[in-house]
């Protein structure tokens, strides 16, 4: 028997592979370990780092902003930086990944869904970060219609399938979002921004892998996006951007 790499979660870790042997069965191990490691990657890091694989996700301009300067509800609809094309994969991507997060500036201003249309599949669970209960219950992450975590130093969201977790004033936010989704057993997260929430994932070296979308356009001013400071591991041509990818190399 063929073994591709050994299962690290502490439950498991080797058992299998003694079982085998002391029944008399030639084991070969790690045969194709850092490929296996690789197609199998949230769950390594979440039973290794005890935290879900964290998933940045961003579209940005060629000249490095996510978004023109708008206050809240000033136009109805983000203006976009990329295609159909960028979109339907975003959408394949949200439903793969089990959780999906945004900042409380991103939900006020661009009122998403964060689910799952143009692709099938599971919606993600949503994650929203609104440490003073600012956001309106109107918003569409407030809807019912699919599962939605608040993180949230005031009051409870009492609506259907809205739970607000209490997060206490001296908490580090990303902390607490990561330590209740590891209690949750969800694998992963995709954060879609805004800037400041991506920023700080990536000031606190707490990611794994980045997607970086960047169109045509150019924005001249505006909300500027997050910067990697390494090279993309890999990059293509998509519709009418690129589409860039990040790992993290400090965690490798
Ligand atoms: N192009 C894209 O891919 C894309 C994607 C998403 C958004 N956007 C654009 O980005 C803009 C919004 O981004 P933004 O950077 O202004 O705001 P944001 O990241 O959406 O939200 C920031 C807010 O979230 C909470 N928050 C985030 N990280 C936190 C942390 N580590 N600790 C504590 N609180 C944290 C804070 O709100 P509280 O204090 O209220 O908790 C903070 O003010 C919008 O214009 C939107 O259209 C673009």
């Amino acid at each position: 028997m063929v073994i591709g790499c050994k299962d690290t979660f502490s439950k498991v870790a080797g058992k299998g592979i003694t079982m085998l042997r002391s029944a008399g069965i030639e084991v070969k191990v790690d045969v194709l370990k850092e490929e296996s490691r690789e197609l199998n990657r949230r769950f390594f890091v979440f039973h290794e780092q005890k935290r879900p694989y964290i998933l940045l996700k961003w579209a940005q301009t060629r000249d490095g902003y996510m978004d023109i300067d708008r206050t809240v509800l000033e136009e109805a609809r983000p203006t976009w930086i990329t295609d159909d094309w960028a979109r339907r994969m975003v959408h394949k991507w949200r439903s793969t990944e089990p959780s999906i997060m945004v900042g409380s500036i991103t939900a006020l201003k661009d009122n998403p869904s964060l689910t799952v249309r143009d692709w099938s599949g599971k919606n993600p669970l949503r994650i929203v970060l609104d440490r003073f209960g600012k956001l309106p219950h109107t918003l569409t992450l407030f809807n019912g219609k699919t599962p939605t975590l608040v993180f949230s130093e005031e009051g409870t969201n009492a609506s259907e399938n809205v739970e607000t977790i209490f997060l206490p004033p001296q908490a580090n936010p990303l902390t607490a979002v990561l330590d209740e989704l590891y209690s949750r057993d969800i694998q992963s997260v995709m954060v879609e921004g805004g800037s400041i929430l991506l920023k700080t994932f990536l000031e606190a070296g707490l990611w794994d892998e980045a997607r970086v979308f960047t169109g045509e356009k150019w924005f001249v001013s505006g909300v500027e996006a997050p910067v990697i400071k390494q090279k993309p591991v890999s990059w293509e041509k998509f519709g009418n951007s690129r589409l860039f990818i990040y790992r993290n190399k400090s965690l490798s």
